[in-house]
């Protein structure tokens, strides 16, 4: 799939405290992977390589440069479900984990562009599911505030990985 027209870009003007004014391009979304810090990417340490390449080269071929920023950052936190990328759109999160193949990376660029295309934010297709996760507690935190308890969230024995943070049932 390759999306022929995106949706128009809207720019801001930031303020910066000297007074300056910029200009901002606003993006859909940001999409980040782990790369180098304690576990992604570190074959030194037994984890699998990251495919650097493949990320930069599928964001520039499917000109998305100005719709969604690419980041090839530090340590995004489930250190323990290396390698980690995370996803935001459309004030959306999705987390990948054990992204470590380049088709992986293409099958992202692929839901990226059909989000595009959507001018929405979709669920992660089938193909991608079981490499998604919450990372971020803000879908499951008014369950767990409300009446009705997840299984598993409340009352339940929890091992704490406070290193990878992490936690299992
Ligand atoms: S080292 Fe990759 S998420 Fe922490």
């Amino acid at each position: 799939m390759r999306c022929e027209v995106f949706s128009v870009m809207a720019t801001i003007k930031v303020t910066q405290p000297d007074g300056r004014m910029v200009d901002v391009i606003q993006r859909r979304g940001h999409l980040s992977y782990c790369y180098g810090a304690c576990c992604c990417g570190r074959t030194d340490r037994g984890y699998a390589a990251v495919p650097v390449d493949t990320y930069k080269g599928e964001w520039l071929k499917r000109k998305l440069r100005k719709v969604v920023h690419l980041t090839k950052g530090g340590c995004l936190g489930p250190c323990a479900l290396a390698n980690v990328a995370s996803l935001e759109f459309d004030g959306q999160s999705v987390f990948f984990q054990s992204i470590s193949e380049p088709s992986q990376i293409q099958m992202i660029f692929d839901y990226i562009e059909a989000m595009v295309a959507a001018d929405r934010f979709l669920a992660p297709p089938p193909e991608l599911a079981a490499f998604t996760f919450d990372y971020y507690d803000w879908n499951s935190r008014d369950q767990r505030n409300g009446d009705v308890a997840p299984s598993g969230a409340i009352g339940s024995e929890r091992e704490v990985d406070t290193d990878a943070g992490i936690e299992r049932t």
